[in-house]
């Protein structure tokens, strides 16, 4: 496999940063996860304008050029590891670079930014797409800047393995009685018809597989509320599922002890994903 690191396409394992890069030292870096279905990235442009805030956010500067390059560098990288059929991620990772000596505080714009670009085969589980999974419920222990997607992810690599101790798909996290999100994916609960989710905050990461599935309610004239489920009403739901790059729709089926949606994707749900891999296509 071909990588691309600051400039270079490079054999994956040749691909190495400094032992000072302040993504290694701090998590000082941000990164998108976008997937690719017969070679086009699905909502690029999206993917890039979260990835600019994220810059902005943490004052990360990438040379005009470099950052008009990435589409053009993903399409190269797809094509150098025959990844232009079939589906597909791209992962991308920009991190302020240097820090030598050790200092915490940086000055902006003097570091120059180490950018990773990697693509892998990828398909999600979609026999469990139609069966439904089960998910677990856990303490939301992240910090609050949870809008910015940063290479900091430990909270999310201890709930991952949470949800692997207990052989579930994911964790539905909670913040004072209130679901968040999951470990790598947005939560959605159907409550009397409405589709409610957690409101774009720094509590979450606003998913742009959480906007798409908002234009498919609007066009289906489901009615959305972008306000918190707490954890014991989203227990009664109608209908539980999760959405993300890596996850498409995920229909829940079981929270803990309780079944939901009595133990089937609901009507809702599957309406969403049948209109998300229209989409797709
Ligand atoms: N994660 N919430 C969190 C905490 C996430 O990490 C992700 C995505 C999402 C869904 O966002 P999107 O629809 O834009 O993928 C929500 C990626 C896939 C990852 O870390 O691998």
């Amino acid at each position: 496999m071909k990588a691309y690191l600051n400039g270079q396409f490079l054999p994956r394992e040749k691909a190495c940063i400094s032992i000072d890069d302040r993504g290694l030292l701090f998590g000082d870096g941000i990164y998108e996860v976008i997937r690719v279905i017969e070679g086009r990235p699905f909502r690029l442009d999206a993917h890039l304008e979260r990835m600019d805030r994220g810059m902005r956010a943490l004052e990360l500067h990438l040379p005009v050029e470099e950052r008009d390059a990435i589409p053009d560098i993903m399409h190269r990288l797809l094509d150098a590891n025959d990844l232009k059929s079939g589906e597909a991620t791209i992962y991308l990772q920009i991190t302020r670079g240097l820090s030598c000596p050790r200092t915490h505080a940086y000055s902006p714009g003097k570091n120059i930014p180490s950018v990773i670009i990697t693509v892998s085969p990828f398909q999600p589980d979609y026999e469990l797409q139609k069966k439904g999974a089960y998910v677990i419920t856990g303490t939301d222990i992240r910090w609050s800047r949870c809008d910015l997607k940063t290479v900091n992810l430990l909270p999310n690599v201890m709930g991952a393995s949470q949800v692997r101790n207990n052989d579930a798909f994911g964790i539905l996290m909670v913040r004072d009685g209130f679901v968040t999100e999951g470990f790598n994916n947005n939560v959605f609960a159907v409550i009397n018809g409405r589709l409610f989710t957690y409101p774009d905050s720094p509590y979450i990461l606003s998913g742009i597989t959480r906007e798409v599935v908002f234009e498919i309610a609007r066009e289906a004239g489901i009615p959305l509320a972008l306000t918190p489920v707490s954890e014991e009403d989203i227990m009664n739901a109608d209908e539980v599922f999760l959405t993300g790059t890596t996850t498409d729709i995920q229909p829940v089926i079981k929270i803990d002890e309780k079944i939901i949606a009595e133990g089937q994707p609901g009507p809702v749900t599957r309406l969403v994903q049948r209109e998300f891999c229209k989409q797709l296509q």
